[in-house]
């Protein structure tokens, strides 16, 4: 019995040392000590010894059990030691190396000057609607007093996805949305993508306008110009006015076009305002009438005033950008010179 067990320790211990890893190490224990482990079938075999031998076997199986259990705790140690220093080894850090550089990502300049300026008109009180993108025919026109065959539909080319939806051409199909959802007083920006069949340097398919739109008890073409006033102020400059030149929307009545005292020659004449000192921005008016009554708003009781700016337009004059390309072309040389 003696040497069998010296058989097994020398075994046992001749595999340990071999294990080359920690699961390896685990099968062999299991293999001595576990349930079905050699070691553990002598112990069930003592019933077979002579009762007067048991004490005497009882403690070699012990002392071959205490060598076994050591020398397995000694390698399982030498084992996780020699996994933690491989774990270093792969995970050192030359601090001497030079560092790679992180850059510093900014918004897009349209949603910078979207930012901004909902900022602006957040300050004023304005609430910001968001439309959809495909909107109704009847949204995006009738509703805006453009039927069917106005020549007005010939201001804006569209992109039709069926007779009855379209993409919308103008974020004023939102007013329309607001006025019907809600009771005067409203007070509404809506900033969004509309598309147009225009492509050259200074249009694109795709470009981004934010829409106001004020209905009221007394509201008056002088709140729109005051009210404007402020905006060009807060957008290009302290020193920025305003002029209003008559235009024509089908939705209002009067129709204006505004335009700024150039913010870069303060008036006097240059590039940019093409000698003229004054620069267009946006398209606005007093709500038509027609459009109200559509929304059955009370025209006796209320009035209202609409802009519509496009965001694109904005940013190129803020920037100094000169064809609208660069602004959807996501150059990076040109995207990270722009961080207001
Ligand atoms: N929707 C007009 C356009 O896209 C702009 C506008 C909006 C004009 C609101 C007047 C009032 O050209």
């Amino acid at each position: 019995m003696k040497e069998k067990l010296q058989k097994i320790r020398e075994n046992a211990i001749a595999e340990i040392e071999n294990s080359e890893g920690l699961d390896r190490l685990n099968e062999v224990r299991t293999a001595i000590l576990g349930k079905k482990g050699e070691l553990t079938a002598v112990l069930k075999g003592m019933k077979d010894v002579a009762p007067e031998d048991r004490p005497k076997v009882g403690q070699w199986v012990n002392e071959t059990r205490e060598a076994i259990e050591k020398r397995l705790a000694e390698k399982l140690e030498k084992l996780e030691a020699e996994a933690l220093r491989m774990r270093y080894e792969s995970e050192k850090l030359d601090v001497t190396m030079p560092a790679v550089k992180n850059e510093r990502g900014n918004l897009h300049p349209i949603t910078q000057v979207r930012n901004q300026l909902i900022d602006i008109f957040g300050s004023m009180g304005f609430e910001v609607y968001e439309g959809t993108e495909i909107e109704t025919d009847y949204y995006n026109f009738t509703a805006l007093n453009t039927p069917q065959d106005h020549p007005a539909r010939d201001m804006q080319d569209t992109f039709y996805l069926s007779p009855e939806f379209l993409l919308r051409t103008q974020t004023s199909a939102g007013q329309i949305h607001v006025m019907e959802a809600k009771k005067p007083p409203i007070k509404i920006i809506s900033p969004g993508k509309v598309f147009r069949s225009d492509d050259d340097a200074t249009h694109s398919p795709m470009f981004t306008q934010m829409e106001g739109l004020v209905v009221d008890k007394g509201i008056t073409l002088c709140d729109l110009k005051g009210m404007l006033d402020e905006f060009v102020k807060k957008i290009f400059g302290k020193d920025t006015t305003t002029r209003l030149r008559p235009s024509y929307f089908p939705f209002t009545e009067p129709s204006v076009e505004v335009d700024v005292s150039c913010f870069q020659c303060g008036g006097k004449g240059c590039k940019l305002c093409k000698g003229t000192g004054w620069i267009e921005v946006l398209g606005a008016g007093v709500v038509n009438n027609k459009v109200l009554e559509g929304c059955n708003i009370d025209t006796e009781e209320y009035s209202g005033f609409a802009f519509g700016i496009g965001v694109e337009r904005i940013a190129m004059l803020k920037y100094g950008i000169n064809n609208i390309k660069l602004l959807f072309e996501s150059d990076l040389r040109v995207l990270k010179q722009i961080d207001d």
